[in-house]
């Protein structure tokens, strides 16, 4: 099976920016981990700060790239209803996850333009946000 996990903006700056809201791991250790939890799962791991190039990966995901798509969009899972509509496009899976609990944060990271959209969405595990949308993934696609 292959997952593809996919960042947005600012998400580089994991295990830097504000360690006491996103954790000190970086986003380099976080897809290590991933690897060794899911060792018969085939990642691919991509971030970018650009909404053009995080909308072109998701576009890309059709046919055998991938068969599921872990996404943490950061703000733009806010306000991108271009992100959105790319997700809604694509015929694959897609969870949306959080590092943080946005619920419990400012009133603008409550709404998620993204979610009826995505299969599920993972919010305030931390790191492990993006290993429960893996075990999901994995015990859904079943390949
Ligand atoms: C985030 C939450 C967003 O509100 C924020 O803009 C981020 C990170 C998270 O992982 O908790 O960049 O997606």
């Amino acid at each position: 099976m292959k997952l593809l996990v996919v960042n947005g903006p600012n998400l580089n700056l994991t295990g830097l920016r504000e360690p006491q809201i996103y954790g000190s791991d970086t986003l380099e250790t976080i897809n290590a981990e991933l690897k060794k939890e899911f060792p018969d799962v085939s990642f691919e791991f991509f971030q970018t700060n650009s909404e053009g190039m995080l909308i072109d990966k998701i576009q890309a995901v059709q046919g055998e790239a991938s068969d599921g798509v872990i996404l943490n969009a950061g703000a733009l899972s806010h306000y991108s209803y271009a992100l959105r509509d790319a997700i809604d496009a694509i015929k694959k899976p897609v969870v949306e996850v959080h590092l943080s609990q946005v619920f419990s944060r400012e009133e603008f990271r409550r709404t998620s333009v993204i979610s009826e959209v995505c299969k599920g969405t993972v919010t305030g595990f931390g790191k492990y946000s993006y290993f429960a949308a893996a075990f999901a993934l994995a015990r859904l696609i079943k390949k």
